[in-house]
């Protein structure tokens, strides 16, 4: 089959890359000349574990073509999906002006029969407009379908969960286009949920704010744990048990970031108060979420009181592990309140320093984490990274000015870390 995606971000670039490796032709539709001709050498300008290569593979083998222009390439394809940003808007809204900019592009391009259908995460009533903008901007003679096909990877295991998902949502009115992506995901040989256009929609918006709730969940029982004096990595491990329950998402932590929870849930509080439905436990998610990040600058000024010019060090930048994505990362806020507070900053990633560079100022990057324990009066992990997990305390604390740690993902032993010397604080411990 040929396809086209326009956008080539996290789920645009790794979709478009496995589509290509099962042997289907891949156009990739850009907007920036250079991103566009470094993708053509293979050059990926995100980092996902194993996508430059699955990327320099399909690219040699030319499945897998970057272009600036919709045209031929539109008009060659069998499906096109949308794959660009929704972020924010200043509303709390999803922002769906790139959406429904290359929905028009896409439509002025069309030629025979195709199907346009949306990767991208939009409110329930998007595909009608989406829809609708294909219709009146096709020329003569093109037919169009539409479909409504959200996607659940995650950051960090992209690949493996495009290529092994737990289902795959094909929201639809036309047997014709529901046909033509069933066969297009046959290979991947995952449940599929056929659906309309809304409750497609709607899915994707319920899974991620379910997700996001059950990370509230969990920093609010670490809350509680750590007034009564519990172990909320016992309690949650306890609950995780019953199946009904399951074990995944309930660590307790800085909050949940990136560029999917925060926005989503955003949106979907926002889309129930369009429609007169007050989702106030959404809103509660929220604030537990801004509290988890807001606890971590509270134990750091209980443990060094005054903070002007207490040194730092941060380990971890990246909202979670495995990816270089900053977007709502909890180090931001939890950084910028301990440089009002008059701290000093080091910090170490192993992927996402460039990306922070570019959101968080007046920082002394590092080029490996034993550097942040320098003269340090306190380090702060705020990313699970595996190698974090790996390193030699004693060194740590040898070349720290004084040995607090506040382990804002739970990555240590605090019985060892006490014995190392260390005034360790973990998160509902
Ligand atoms: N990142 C995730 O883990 C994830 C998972 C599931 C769903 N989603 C959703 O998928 C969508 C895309 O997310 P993402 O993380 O890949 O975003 P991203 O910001 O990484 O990528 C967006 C892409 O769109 C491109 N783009 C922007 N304007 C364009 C234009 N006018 N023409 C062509 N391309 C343009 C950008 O260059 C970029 O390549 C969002 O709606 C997001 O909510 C994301």
């Amino acid at each position: 089959m040929t396809i086209t995606f326009i956008g080539h971000g996290y789920v645009g670039l790794v979709t478009a890359a496995v589509f290509a490796d099962l042997g289907n032709t891949v156009y990739v539709i850009g907007h920036t000349k250079e991103k566009i001709e470094s993708l053509k050498r293979g050059i990926v300008p995100i980092y996902e574990p194993g996508l430059e290569e699955l990327v320099k593979k399909n690219v040699k083998a030319k499945r897998l073509i970057f272009t600036l222009d919709y045209s031929p390439s539109i008009s060659k394809s069998d499906i096109v999906f949308i794959a660009v940003g929704t972020p924010t808007a200043k509303t709390g809204d999803a922002d769906l002006s790139t959406v429904l900019e290359v929905a028009e592009k896409i439509g002025q391009n069309l030629k025979g029969y195709t199907v346009v259908a949306t990767k991208s995460t939009v409110p329930a009533g998007t595909n009608k407009r989406i829809k609708r903008i294909l219709e009146e901007s096709k020329p003569q003679g093109a037919e169009v379908d539409y479909a409504s096909v959200p996607e659940f990877l995650r950051e960090g295991s992209a690949i493996s969960d495009t290529t092994k998902p737990d289902r795959i949502v094909i929201g639809t009115e036309s047997k014709r286009a529901k046909d033509l992506l069933i066969k297009l995901h046959k290979p991947i040989n995952a449940p599929l949920v056929l659906t309309n256009f809304e409750t497609a929609e709607l899915i994707k918006y319920a899974a991620n704010a379910f997700l996001a709730l059950k990370i509230s969940y969990a920093n609010a029982i670490a809350k509680l744990s750590e007034l009564l004096g519990a172990d909320a990595l016992r309690v949650l491990e306890g609950i995780g048990m019953d199946k009904r329950i399951g074990n995944m998402f309930l660590s307790p932590g800085p909050g949940y970031g990136g560029s999917c929870f925060p926005k989503d849930v955003r949106a979907l509080i926002s889309i129930a108060k369009d429609n007169d439905y007050p989702f106030s436990l959404l809103e509660e998610v929220e604030n537990i979420n801004h509290q988890s990040r807001r606890d971590i600058v509270r134990k750091a000024r209980k443990t060094l009181g005054d903070m002007r010019n207490k040194k730092i060090g941060i380990l971890g930048l990246a909202f979670k592990a495995n990816t270089d994505d900053m977007r709502d990362a909890p180090a931001i806020d939890i950084i910028n309140l301990l440089q009002n507070d008059g701290a000093k900053i080091s910090a170490f990633d192993p992927k996402a320093m460039d990306t922070a560079a570019a959101v968080l100022k007046d920082i002394d990057y590092k080029k490996e984490a034993y550097e942040v324990a320098e003269g340090a009066d306190l380090i702060i992990v705020l990313t699970e990274w595996n190698e974090f997990r790996e390193l030699d305390f004693s060194i740590i604390k040898n070349k720290m000015k004084s040995p607090n740690i506040i382990d804002g993902r739970n990555l240590y032993d605090s019985k060892e870390m006490t014995k190392l010397g260390f005034t360790y604080q973990g998160v509902g411990r």
